[in-house]
C-alpha cells in the first residue's frame, strides 16, 4: 500500500486537466473495456496508480518544466514519478572526461521532491548519446571511465532515487550480430561491461533498484521474439551470477497499425521475468500512430485500444510496480521528430496532447489502473 495523497483539483485545474478526460469518454468503444468513469476523472494518473500500489510517471526536461508553467502544473498534478529525459545522459552529464554537469539534474530532483514524486535515474551505459571525448577511451582505460562515470553520478544522488537503469539496450537485433549489441562498450571491454555496471552501481548507492532497461520486445513478431529470448538468458545469467539486479524495464514504445500482439505470450514473458525475483518497470510508454486512422477520434481510438490492451496484460502481473510514459504531453514529445505522421497532423502518443488537452492515451491509462489488481 502507499500513503499517496489523493490530488484535490481546484476548479482551474479541474477544467484544464481532469474534466476535458471526462467529456473525451464519448468516443470509447472496445468490447469489454470499461469506459473512462466520472468517478475516475475526479482523480489523476498519479492517485490512481497509487490506489493500486503502482507509481505512475513521466520523463520530461528542465527546459519544458522552468519554462512552462501550465505543462509544469499538469506534471506535478498527475505524476507520482519524475524521469529526466536527457540530463543525466553521458553526453550531457560527462561533457568533459571527468567533468560533470549535474545542474539540469538537480533541479529535476527539486522538481520532483517539491511535488512529493519519486525520481528515477536514466541512464549510466548506454551506446547513445556519448560525448565526443569518448571516442578517445581505450582497451586500456574503458573499465575505469565507466566504473568513474557510474561511481561519480551514482553517488550524487545517493539516498534519492527510486530507480536506476543502469545499462540500457544492450541487446543485438535479430540478422544484425550476435545476442549482444556491437557497441563500444562490448568492443572495449567485453560482455562483461554489464555486470561490473551493476555491481560499480550497487557499491556507490544501496538504496535504488537497479535496473536493466531494453527496447523492441513488446510484439508478436520473430525480431521481438528474438529479443526476448535473448533478453531471458541474459537476466537469468545476471541473476545466477548474483548480480544487484532488480528489475527489468521495458520502454514500450507501442505502435499502431497492422502489428500482432499477444497477450498470451506476453504474460507468459513476464512471468518468466517475475519468477526470477525481478520488478518490472514499464519505463517508456508512449505510442507512434502507424495506422490509416485519420480524425482524431478514430486515432485516440487507435491508441487507446493498443495502450488498453497492453495495460491489461502487463498490469495483471504483480511484480510491475510503476508505469512512466516518455512524455506526458505531445507538445514535448521526441515521436514528433522519430515518428512523425506521414500526413503531418501532430502527433498523439501520450496522455494529453500538444495543447495539454486528454487524449485516448489518457483514457487507456486511467482505465487499466482502475481494472488492475492491487499490488
Ligand atoms: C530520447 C529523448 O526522448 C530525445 O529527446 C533524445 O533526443 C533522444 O533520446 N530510448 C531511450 C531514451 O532509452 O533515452 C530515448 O530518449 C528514447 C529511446
Amino acid at each position: 500500500m502507499t500513503n499517496e495523497k489523493r490530488f484535490t483539483p481546484s476548479r482551474r485545474q479541474f477544467l484544464q486537466g481532469v474534466a476535458g478526460a471526462a467529456a473525451a469518454t464519448v468516443v470509447i468503444g472496445r468490447a469489454g473495456f470499461p469506459e473512462f468513469s466520472a468517478q475516475a476523472a475526479g482523480e489523476t494518473l498519479r492517485a490512481l496508480a497509487a490506489d493500486k500500489g503502482l507509481l505512475y510517471g513521466c520523463a520530461t526536461s528542465k527546459q519544458a518544466l522552468s519554462t512552462d508553467q501550465a505543462y509544469a502544473n499538469l506534471v506535478g498534478q498527475q505524476c507520482g514519478l519524475l524521469v529526466p529525459e536527457n540530463e543525466l545522459k553521458w553526453k550531457y552529464v560527462e561533457p568533459q572526461q571527468g567533468q560533470f554537469n549535474f545542474e539540469p539534474g538537480d533541479w529535476l530532483l527539486n522538481f520532483a521532491q517539491s511535488h512529493q514524486m519519486a525520481f528515477r535515474g536514466h541512464v549510466l551505459v548506454w551506446s547513445e548519446q556519448l560525448p565526443a571525448w569518448f571516442s578517445s577511451v581505450t582497451q586500456q582505460n574503458a573499465k575505469d571511465v565507466m566504473t568513474n562515470h557510474i561511481t561519480k553520478i551514482v553517488s550524487h544522488y545517493r539516498g534519492k532515487m527510486q530507480s536506476w537503469d543502469v545499462v540500457n539496450e544492450a541487446l543485438g537485433y535479430r540478422g544484425n550480430g550476435g545476442p549482444l549489441k556491437d557497441n563500444p562498450f562490448l568492443k572495449l571491454i567485453g560482455p562483461d561491461y554489464i555486470e561490473l555496471a551493476f555491481h560499480t552501481a550497487a557499491a556507490a548507492d544501496p538504496k535504488p533498484l537497479l535496473v536493466y532497461n531494453e527496447t523492441h520486445l513488446e510484439y508478436d513478431i520473430p525480431d521481438d521474439q528474438y529479443r526476448r529470448d535473448n533478453l531471458l538468458k541474459l537476466l537469468k545469467q545476471l541473476v545466477g551470477n548474483k548480480v544487484p539486479i532488480g528489475a527489468l524495464g521495458i520502454q514500450s514504445h507501442l505502435r499502431t497499425g497492422n502489428v500482432p500482439f499477444s497477450q498470451q505470450k506476453y504474460s507468459d514473458f513476464l512471468n518468466r521475468v517475475s519468477d526470477m525475483g525481478l520488478k518490472i518497470i514499464i519505463s517508456e510508454l508512449d505510442v507512434s500512430e502507424k495506422g490509416p486512422e485519420s480524425s482524431i477520434p478514430d486515432r485516440d481510438n487507435a491508441v487507446k485500444n493498443m495502450v488498453g490492451s497492453y495495460l491489461d496484460t502487463v498490469l495483471k502481473n504483480k511484480s510491475v510496480i510503476a508505469v512512466v510514459t516518455w512524455g506526458l504531453a505531445a507538445k514535448y514529445t521526441w515521436i514528433s521528430s522519430y515518428a512523425p505522421r506521414a500526413d503531418g497532423q501532430a502527433v498523439r502518443p501520450l496522455p494529453y496532447d500538444k495543447d495539454l488537452q486528454p487524449t485516448g492515451a489518457l483514457q487507456a491509462l486511467a482505465a487499466a489502473f482502475q481494472q488492475a489488481p492491487s499490488r
